[in-house]
């Protein structure tokens, strides 16, 4: 079955299937993004890296400064790894929202019942979110941008919903600014299949995505910094497939299904480890406090 963008609908449909084979959870554990080894990055426990990237987002975007009991909106939440750590370890309070309903399912499930009342999560539209203005003391959203159609209108919610005085921490699979640097035949053609295979509609510039932030109505002269973490996160790309080899009873167990699955994905994180190691894809931070 075909995996490109059509609507948001189609990005939907692709996390229940990835949720309801279980195949990513059983690799990779709880948490659908890179994971953070360091700039050098250094050897690293895959699932302890990506552990690492969530208190490294913490501390660079300065959440860790929220006072326990803060709100956060977690946008495009997968099943609730990050927001599980960011109200168990730091003791924010936290909505999770994805457009998947099964992922919504099974981050319910995974959450004990002692933090479920600080760890909640929902299905909505990120770029339609049904919650108030000026709701939450800090936005996060990792490697959600890129099924947005509407970057815009991304950048327009995320700030909308952010108290004044909030903070802001994304992360984002970005494209190199092709209007600086164009691309190649070969480029073109890898950039395609990376759209094509995991319901992306288009990659953000880190510079487009920027001013999407800064110039976005709700900011209120909010400042946008921004960081490039392509070398600290590249080994995740390799050890998403190594995951295959080091637990064979995680694909295994799924029968030659599992197999099938797991093969599937290959070409598309070779094709993205040679985009972002080439800089045609970065990986960008983005991280802002709103003027009180
Ligand atoms: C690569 S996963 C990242 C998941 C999670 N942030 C994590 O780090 O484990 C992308 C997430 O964005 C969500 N998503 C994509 N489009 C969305 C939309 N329009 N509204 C809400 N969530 C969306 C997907 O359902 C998925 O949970």
């Amino acid at each position: 079955m075909s995996r490109a963008f059509i609507d948001s609908s189609s990005v939907a449909q692709a996390y229940d299937n990835w949720t309801n084979d279980a195949l990513l959870e059983r690799l990779w554990g709880e948490h659908i993004h890179l994971g953070f080894y360091g700039d050098p990055p250094r050897r690293r426990d895959f699932r302890a890296a990506k552990h690492d990237f969530v208190h490294e987002l913490v501390r660079w975007s300065a959440l860790v400064q929220l006072p326990p009991g803060s709100t956060v909106l977690d946008v495009g939440c997968g099943i609730g790894g990050s927001a599980r750590i960011l109200a168990a370890h730091y003791g924010l309070d936290v909505l999770g929202i994805s457009i998947s309903p099964a992922q919504i399912a099974r981050a319910q499930a995974l959450t004990t019942a002692e933090l479920a009342p600080r760890c909640r999560f929902a299905v909505m539209d990120a770029l339609d979110l049904q919650l108030a203005d000026q709701s939450f003391d800090a936005v996060w959203s990792v490697e959600a941008c890129p099924h947005m159609a509407d970057k815009q209108r991304y950048a327009d919610e995320l700030l909308r919903v952010l108290k004044p005085g909030g903070r802001l921490a994304v992360a984002d699979w970005n494209r190199r600014d092709a209007s600086v640097t164009p691309m190649t035949r070969l480029e073109r053609w890898v950039m395609r299949q990376l759209l094509d295979n995991w319901a992306h509609p288009e990659f953000a510039s880190i510079e487009s995505l920027q001013a999407n932030l800064q110039l976005s109505p709700y900011a209120a002269g909010m400042v946008i910094e921004t960081g490039d973490w392509s070398r600290a996160t590249l080994p995740a790309w390799v050890d998403s497939i190594l995951e295959g080899a080091r637990r064979p009873a995680a694909v295994l167990g799924l029968g030659p299904r599992g197999l099938l699955l797991g093969l599937r994905e290959i070409p598309t994180i070779l094709l993205m480890h040679w985009a972002f190691a080439t800089g045609l894809m970065r990986f960008g931070v983005f991280r802002g406090q709103k003027p009180a």
